[in-house]
């Protein structure tokens, strides 16, 4: 089998470049090797390649940033995809896209489903509605998994922003009016390729099935103070922090140039029904990745 992966030095892109030679050859592309922006590259890279399976890991995360590049957001994160998709169905290939909990506006107390009505707050979230949009117009066979809060213990993921923070401080103050479920990057990957590993011998004809939107995150959900706490509790190099309190606040303290949504948990339970599979709470992953 024939991958192509976008965004390979991404928190989940990385993730990807690790387990998805299991299934075969992989064309594993970042930046360096494509900018995103040249549609036509991304349509001719793909059409040389010829894949049977597309994962598309790259996105344009920076969602302040996009407040004031909404065209550049638009490009990488609904422009590109639709490309991704219509030559996915030209080569009959799957296509495995992520998108986000930022579809939501937040307005609400209870994990969000796939039937819930979408109203983006920023920028980022509109853009990466479109794409989800241009991907079902454009696609055959293909997985939209909408997730949340993602992490790595690579980069300036907030795990490693929180462990750097605790060893300059003495004193965090971390919102705590906002809810969603932290997501450890290779349970996203290690989740796709195991179902794309029990379907390879079918030609993927399970997830071809099942194409479609999916809510994947963490179980549970937490606020952004109490997952910051967790953060210092399982940090191996306890002994290096300098915090003496980590006290919570409110997001109205910390103006940011995009809107986030208070409430924006999922609810997985159509991904798990569907797919046979049970996701671990998202503390325990947490301890887990923190303890490798
Ligand atoms: N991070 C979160 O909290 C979160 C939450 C919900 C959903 N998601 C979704 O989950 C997926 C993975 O997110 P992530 O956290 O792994 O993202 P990430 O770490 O920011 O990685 C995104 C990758 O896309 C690449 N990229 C951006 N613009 C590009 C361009 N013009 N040309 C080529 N490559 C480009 C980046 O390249 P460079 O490394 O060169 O910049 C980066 O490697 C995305 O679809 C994201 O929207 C993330």
């Amino acid at each position: 089998m024939n991958t192509v992966l976008f965004g390979k030095n991404g928190q989940l892109g990385w993730e990807f470049q690790r387990c998805l030679p299991l299934l075969g050859k992989v064309v594993a592309l970042g930046r360096e090797n494509l900018d995103l922006c040249n549609l036509d590259a991304v349509q001719e890279t793909l059409r040389k390649a010829g894949p049977s399976l597309i994962v598309n890991a790259s996105a344009y995360t920076d969602v302040d940033g996009a407040e004031t590049n909404p065209e550049l957001a638009r490009t990488i994160n609904a422009l590109a995809p639709g490309v991704m998709a219509e030559m996915s169905r030209k080569l009959g290939a799957v296509f495995i896209h992520y998108s986000t909990d930022y579809v939501f506006d937040g307005k609400t107390d209870t994990p969000y489903t796939e039937m819930d009505p979408t109203h983006p707050l920023n920028v980022y979230g509109k853009s990466k509605l479109e794409g989800e949009e241009n991907i079902k117009q454009a696609a055959d066979a293909y997985l939209i998994l909408r997730t949340s809060w993602v992490y790595s213990l690579r980069g300036n993921s907030f795990v490693n922003k929180v462990l750097g923070w605790s060893r300059k401080n003495s004193t965090l103050r971390i919102v705590d009016d906002q809810m969603s479920s932290p997501t450890w990057a290779r349970m996203l990957a290690d989740i796709a390729v195991l179902l794309l590993a029990q379907d390879q011998g079918n030609q993927f004809e399970k997830i071809r099935e099942r194409s479609g939107i999916y809510h994947l995150a963490g179980s549970g959900y937490t606020s952004r103070y109490e997952w910051a706490k967790q953060i210092l509790a399982n940090d191996p190099g306890r002994s290096e922090q300098t915090i003496q309190t980590i006290e919570p606040g409110r997001s109205t303290e910390f103006p940011t140039p995009a809107t986030r949504p208070l409430f924006s948990a999922l609810d997985c339970s159509r991904f798990e029904k569907t797919f046979g599979l049970r996701l671990p709470p998202w503390d325990s992953t947490l301890a887990l990745a923190m303890a490798g």
